[in-house]
């Protein structure tokens, strides 16, 4: 599949390889996206100076006259050819691959017959799902959406913490402070493990020492599950199927599912195998009792621990076996762990193991690393929840919808139903706006702002076409694109042609960022185009006399709408019809 765009590059492309009498190849590794002021496509000449024995000057204007590429208005500067391309056939190719694509537009099938695994959100069971697991949760969702639109099988993967001291320590801790009546709210449950878990550790703060036997009991509740003991694993069961089904309602909220909900336990009782694959090849020795990957450390790394000196399994032990089983299952040609930079000694370790245990896959695995958010403790120093993050921006929103609304700048029919979408996507768009490896700082003021940067100045943005189309009758079937002179109506043109790229660029880095920051521009271009409209009545969308140029105009707004509603349905926002 060939996009509109990669299809006029090919021809200017074509145009300069005959021109020049070099190959094809040759001319598209100089080529390259040109300033917009100047050009569409620029060519540098300096690599071919030497093979052609001409100066690249010389070459450029030589070229420039030369050349056949009649979409395109063709001039030199310095040493580089520029291409411009001319607004017809271009705007009806644009136009009509949008409109015929619809809800498909900006996708591909570049991923058909392959299988992608998207390890993401992953929170540890029993523990308080924290502001903070947005991160992972919204990156992940995006990629496995951008996946999937450019024709990739996603197997997401919630892999779940579910295994672990932490339920010992809910366990015991029940006992002590448990309201048995209670037992299936997460909310309970977290403040049990709270409570146990200082106790346990002592509380730093009010310098209270570490409860010693508590530990102890919450560890050998635990060795307890590990020994298969049916009453210990019916309460872990318990915990954790009470756990998820809390976890879903959030997720529901972010329009995420799962493909698949597993975790840690998962490998209980597989890791042997693996660990004498891996005793095979590269091999592994004992280090002060405890099990290790016996391959080459750098100074200072600490070892890959595959078991600890009472034959309990790590976290590396489990991620390996985990990449394994994984392979197995899905055949996958790309597998992706959406996890906190902090965790990256890890993967790095995780990975060169396999590599080293001779699976070829190794080298498809991918950490997709991100920096933190600052400003989310609460001012007793505990991480904020994300369920009340996620209510606080929904009732937030709410009171900026009543207040619109009030004002006559908004309608709709369902102003709470508004607001959980403004609030939800104003969050997920802040989480997802920066290049993912940034930290950021949490701030209300840029989350709904409507003239910013945010999520709800995207949805109102795609709400107005939307709002404008209807008034207008409706999106035209058909337009006669080459009334779209305007220079404003050329940049909106190139901007949905962009899609397409973007989308592929998102995909190639893992970084929706790129359609985050590709959308706000689209957004801006729209705005300028309809401010236009405001000031010079020759320049509005909505002409108050029907006929072809408001029709072609409408086919711009068309395709404009389009573009927005399938970026940010891939980014995880909601998509109103009205604001
Ligand atoms: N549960 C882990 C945590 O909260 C994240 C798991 C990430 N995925 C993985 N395959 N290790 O830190």
């Amino acid at each position: 599949m060939t996009t509109v765009l990669e299809a006029y590059q090919r021809e200017f492309a074509e145009a300069l390889a005959k021109a020049l009498n070099v190959t094809l190849a040759d001319v598209e590794r100089q080529l390259k996206p040109a300033d917009p002021q100047h050009a569409d496509f620029t060519f540098p000449t300096f690599a071919l100076a030497k093979t052609l024995k001409e100066a690249p000057l010389a070459i450029a204007a030589r070229v420039a006259s030369q050349l056949e590429a009649p979409s395109f208005d063709i001039a030199a500067a310095g040493g580089y050819v520029n291409a411009r391309i001319k607004a017809m056939p271009f705007t009806g190719h644009v136009l009509d691959a949008a409109r015929a694509q619809g809800l498909g537009y900006g996708g591909s099938d570049s991923g058909r017959g392959k299988t992608v695994v998207i390890d993401y959100s992953s929170p540890n069971i029993a523990k308080p799902i924290a502001y903070h697991h947005i991160r992972s949760t919204a990156i992940g969702h995006a990629l496995a959406n951008l996946y999937r639109a450019s024709g990739y099988q996603v197997e997401g993967i919630n892999y779940l913490g579910d295994w672990g001291k932490q339920f010992g320590l809910v366990a015991v801790g029940f006992q002590e402070w448990g309201d048995p009546a209670r037992k299936h709210e997460v909310s309970h449950l977290v403040e049990v493990y709270q409570k146990a878990n200082k106790r346990a550790d002592g509380d730093k703060k009010a310098n209270l020492a570490p409860d010693v036997a508590f530990d102890e009991s919450a560890r050998a509740f635990f060795r307890r599950m590990e020994l298969g003991d049916p009453q210990a694993l019916a309460f872990w069961e318990e915990v954790r199927r009470v756990s998820i089904d809390d976890f879903k309602k959030v997720y529901q909220r972010l329009g995420i599912a799962f493909e698949h909900y597993e975790g840690e336990s998962r490998y209980q009782g597989k890791m042997e195998s693996v660990i004498a694959q891996i005793t095979a090849k590269p091999g592994t020795k004992e280090s002060d009792g405890a099990l290790i990957v016996d391959m080459p450390y750098d100074d200072n790394e600490p070892p890959v621990l595959l078991k600890k000196t009472d034959g309990s399994t790590l976290y590396a032990t489990r991620d390996i076996t985990a990449a394994v089983d994984r392979f197995e299952r899905f055949h996958f040609a790309r597998a992706l762990y959406v996890v906190a930079t902090d965790q990256s000694l890890h993967f790095r370790q995780v990975f060169k193991v396999l590599d080293l245990m001779g699976k070829e896959w190794a080298k498809t695995l991918t950490h997709v690393n991100f920096g933190r958010v600052h400003g989310m403790s609460t001012r007793q120093g505990n991480l904020k929840l994300l369920r009340e993050v996620l209510d606080e921006a929904s009732a937030r929103a709410l009171e900026k919808v009543n207040e619109n609304i009030a004002e006559g700048r908004m309608q709709t029919d369902n102003p709470k139903l508004l607001a959980e979408q403004i609030g939800i996507g104003g969050i997920v768009f802040n989480d997802l706006k920066n290049p993912r490896t940034t930290d950021y700082t949490f701030r209300w003021e840029d989350i709904l702002n409507f003239e910013g940067h945010s999520g709800p100045y995207l949805q109102y943005a795609h709400a107005r076409t939307l709002s404008i189309l209807t008034k207008g009758g409706g999106a035209p079937k058909q337009c006669d694109a080459a009334l779209l002179t305007l220079p404003e109506e050329q940049a909106l043109v190139r901007s949905v042609a962009k899609l397409p790229k973007v989308v592929a660029d998102a995909i190639e880095h893992n970084e929706p960022s790129l359609l985050a920051r590709h959308l706000l521009e689209l957004a801006a271009e729209f705005s300028r185009y309809f401010t236009a409209g405001n000031q010079d009545r020759t320049k509005r969308i909505l002409l108050d006399e029907e006929g072809p140029l408001r029709a072609a105009r409408l086919g711009l707004t068309d395709a404009v709408r389009l573009s927005l509603a399938n970026g940010l349905r891939w980014l995880g926002l909601a998509t109103p019809e009205r604001m």
